[in-house]
């Protein structure tokens, strides 16, 4: 075994005495016949004494009697599928120094969204194949034989041959091009050093539009032909923001080009591949007619975060896949800086408490996982594209940032990226510029984030002039863990001009009163009120005793709160309620203090919080539940009742998000006038889809109020949005109907739509879509649907993270331990590594809405609490 190629089988990481410098690489991929061949010619250097080359390669026929390194040809070649290596054995050590690496291969343009794939559009009236590559996490493997892991920087220097009257794109600019008859061979520059992942091509065709920097770097945006209208606001945002991290990093855009491509089959929503960033088509293009405001949010996020990854992940590469997060979480976090200075109307750090509220969220399950992760099989990366590495990711730099400073902390980045560029980093080597910039004890403050699950719960309780502080770790389903945090405390008394700040290193703590250094008015404890976790900055949550509490509502209803904070009582209790640790009565009581907001920030929470609450009350109270659902009306209809259907000349970009998301949200609750009012609408679009009483903006709530009216006797309105489907050219458009047609209360319908996947109208990509839409009514039906088509689903999404959707989406939804257990059950002799978190998170999120349906049926006066509470609003 010591001198067999078998020795480097089973290992997380390949070995490390030979290392690429520099790639040749000639690519010819067969849009057809759906197949490629390519050559590589690999400069090496091997820096300690071996008899083996080993590098990564997966699904590729290596012609193993083309390998050559410099002269020597191997005496053996093992290709190991499940490890993914290709062991190259010659008879003697090789020399220490450089030589070149040589060899051809052959593979499949493969219908599986990784790899070197296909994907189909039409052009003409003509379908066709582009050709397209996806390689992170681990897939470049699959189309050229190489080192594929982050720290294995190289320079690459590709050759394209493909048809003569395709556009053929890669990270760099074309040197050279030659035709020859049918088939033209580009070359392209060399790149400077990057990891494989990062490498990318784009063949196909397509129409672009140009722009550039201030610094003179051309920013293209390629669309379909004919659409490049559809990219404009893409490319201005790209522009800017370029600009914009250039200054911020203190560093040049490293590269000469920078392309935007839109790609119809693509499974994440974006890929920052340096040079050449490859799109979701509904995450790129933006048409003044048919996208609405949170379409046009959404492109301006993602470009933001693409772009930002081409110096954090790019140029500084994180070291290996456990620090994914630091990709990852920077990317999210800063492209809210990005769009928040474009785009200040659109008040974006408010809404950035979405990112902190997901991964808080994730994060109080016991299947969390801690934000460095050990990663020991390429097989496990994926997995960990998740809420923690992004969202808490996000929100503990945003902690971090608030307690260093803005400018302190810019600085240090800066700083990072230059002592990093073009090479790779760990966790800590960012902790350790951070902590010399600054002073601060970064690294000790924040392992106690990354390298530990969870986050805690700070228990406050008011005694005497005493404010005291527990942290215990929080989880949602009411146990507490060990975990401990250095805690950035800060709390402001009365006004937000009386903070105190300091680090909650103990597991409890105590500050006296007069603490808080502004005067305060004296007239009496009634207007007082103490708020924890300014603005939410900090990964935690609050339970404050009942007198803490009842000055919070007070204040709340004395608007005396930022939007910030506001949002976060409401998290927090919503929490603290799903886990028992409060009463749903006293939830709602606190919810009616929200019943004259009018700010989209808060109300999209509030509304968030509403559907989950009518959801669990199915179950839990089904005798309340229409009263339930009336309470919950009765706090949306305001605000919903004054932005009406129509939108306003000169509203704000934030009324219009809000008229969607409360009418979506009434539709949601049952509410029976938006639902008619909804179908009325829907009605007229039908006959006239230029009609201006449904612009974008309200079609996704007529749509499910729509299918809220449907069923199997009664299904015009199923077939009228299938129509619309099938009649419309626009992605987002598609999106919204596909997001509706599974939520209908009919389960036969819902059965319908499901299988609607299955067919070659709904591409793999859009599965998410249908499975996000599936009413409480359908769920059983969706449950068997699943066991049903478990091979088929197995088959067609297991290698992307799609997969996990599947489950999350079905299982999550149902409330009893039975059902857990039957889940449980069937996948028992299923298990992969590409669902297996995502299963374990679900199951746990059953069993959770099991113990609270069960505390909720012993609270003694929920029924009289909801009973005062619609009287009150009467
Ligand atoms: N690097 C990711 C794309 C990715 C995701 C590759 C999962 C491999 C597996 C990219 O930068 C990204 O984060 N995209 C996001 C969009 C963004 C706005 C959060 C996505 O795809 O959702
Ligand atoms: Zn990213």
């Amino acid at each position: 075994m010591a001198d067999s190629p078998a020795q480097f089988r089973g290992q997380a990481r390949l070995p490390r005495f030979a290392a690429p410098l520099r790639y040749d690489l000639r690519l010819r991929p067969d849009l057809a016949a759906c197949t490629f061949s390519g050559a590589a010619a690999v400069a090496v250097a091997v820096s300690a004494p071996t008899r083996f080359l080993v590098l990564n390669a997966a699904e590729l026929d290596v012609d193993r009697a083309s390998i050559r390194f410099q002269d020597l040809v191997p005496t053996d070649v093992t290709q190991f599928e499940e490890d993914e290596i290709l062991v190259i054995g010659f008879d003697r050590e090789l020399t220490i120094g450089e030589g070149v690496l040589a060899m051809d291969f052959t593979g499949t343009l493969n219908d599986q969204m990784r790899g070197f794939y296909r994907s189909k559009y039409v052009c003409n009236g003509e379908s066709r194949n582009m050709a397209v590559t996806q390689f992170e996490a681990a897939d470049a493997r699959r189309c050229f034989p190489c080192w594929d892991e982050p720290a294995f920087k190289a320079k690459f220097k590709l050759t394209l041959e493909v048809p003569s009257d395709l556009i053929a794109l890669s990270n760099m600019p074309v040197v050279k091009e030659t035709v020859s008859g049918p088939i033209k061979t580009v070359y392209y520059e060399e790149s400077p050093l990057m990891s494989t992942y990062l490498v990318a091509i784009v063949v196909g065709l397509f129409d672009y539009i140009e722009s550039s920097t201030s610094e003179g770097t051309k920013v293209r945006v390629y669309t379909q032909v004919g659409k490049t209208n559809q990219g404009t606001f893409a490319l201005d945002v790209g522009v800017k923001s370029l600009d914009l991290y250039k200054d911020y990093f203190a560093t040049p855009y490293p590269l000469p080009k920078l392309d935007m491509i839109a790609i119809p089959d693509f499974a994440a929503g974006a890929m920052e591949n340096y040079g050449l960033v490859t799109y979701r088509e509904t995450a790129l293009l933006y048409d003044e007619l048919q996208s609405s405001a949170s379409n046009k949010q959404q492109v301006a996020i993602t470009v933001a975060h693409e772009l930002a990854h081409q110096w954090f992940g790019n140029l500084v590469t994180m070291e290996w896949w456990t620090h994914l997060w630091l990709n990852e979480g920077f990317a999210s976090w800063v492209s809210y800086l990005a769009v928040d200075s474009l785009f200040p109307e659109w008040n974006n750090w408010t809404q950035f408490l979405d990112e902190t509220t997901s991964g808080l969220r994730l994060d109080a399950l016991a299947e969390s996982h801690p934000i460095e992760v050990e990663i020991n099989h390429a097989s496990e990366i994926d997995a960990i594209f998740d809420s923690i590495s992004y969202d808490k990711g996000a929100s503990v730099i945003r902690m971090l940032q608030s307690y260093l400073g803005a400018e302190r902390f810019q600085k240090a980045l800066a700083s990072y990226i230059k002592k990093y560029a073009y090479s790779n980093a760990k966790t800590e080597d960012l902790w350790a510029v951070l902590e010399e910039e600054s002073g601060e004890p970064v690294k000790d403050l924040m392992t106690t984030w990354t390298k530990q699950q969870g986050y805690p719960v700070i228990y406050a309780k008011l005694n005497g002039q005493y404010l005291e502080l527990e942290q215990a770790q929080f989880l949602s389903d009411g146990s507490s863990g060990t975990g401990m945090w250095i805690v950035p405390i800060t709390s402001c008394c009365g006004s937000y001009d009386a903070q105190k700040k300091f680090l909650l290193k103990e597991k409890t703590d105590k500050m006296h009163i007069k603490e808080f250094t502004a005067s305060q008015s004296s007239d009496g404890d009634k207007n007082i009120w103490i708020k924890l976790n300014i603005d939410q900055t900090g990964f935690y949550r609050v339970k404050y005793d009942d007198e803490l509490a009842a000055g919070l509502v007070n204040a709340i209803k004395a608007k005396k709160l930022s939007l910030m904070d506001k949002i976060g009582i409401v998290e927090d209790s919503y929490a603290l309620s799903v886990a028992r640790k409060q009463t749903l009565t006293s939830l709602l009581r606190l919810l009616n203090a929200y019943h004259d907001e009018s700010d989209y920030t808060v109300l999209s929470h509030v509304t968030s919080v509403c559907l989950s609450i009518s959801k669990i009350s199915v179950d839990a109270t089904p005798d309340l539940n229409n009263d339930i659902k009336k309470l919950l009306i009765n706090l949306l209809l305001p605000a919903a009742i004054k932005l009406g259907w129509d939108r306003k000349d000169g509203e704000s970009h934030l009324d219009v998000m809000l008229r969607s998301l409360l009418l979506i949200g009434l539709v949601r609750l049952g509410h029976n006038e938006t639902i008619n009012e909804g179908v009325r609408r829907f009605h007229i679009f039908f006959e006239d889809r230029k009609t201006s009483l449904l612009p974008p903006d309200t079609r996704k709530a007529a749509y499910l109020a729509v299918m809220r009216t449907v069923s199997m006797s009664n299904r015009s309105g199923y077939d009228a949005l299938l129509k619309i489907y099938r009649e419309t050219a626009e992605p987002q458009e598609k999106s919204r109907v596909l997001g509706s047609l599974s939520s209908s209360p009919d389960k036969d319908i819902v059965l319908e739509a499901l299988n609607f996947m299955f067919t070659d109208e709904v591409r793999n990509q859009d599965s998410y879509y249908i499975l996000g839409g599936i009413s409480l009514e359908g769920r059983d039906v969706a449950w068997t649907w699943l066991k049903t088509n478990w091979d088929h689903v197995l088959k067609t999404w297991n290698s992307s993270s799609l997969i996990s959707d599947f489950i999350n989406s079905i299982v999550s939804p149902f409330t009893s331990e039975e059902k857990a257990a039957e889940v449980s059950e069937f996948f028992a002799c299923r298990m992969k590594p590409s669902f297996q978190r995502a299963l374990k998170q679900s199951l746990e999120r059953v069993r959770i809405s099991a113990r609270w349906i069960e505390s909720i049926r012993s609270e003694p006066s929920l029924g009289e609490a909801v009973q005062e509470l619609l009287r009150g609003a009467a």
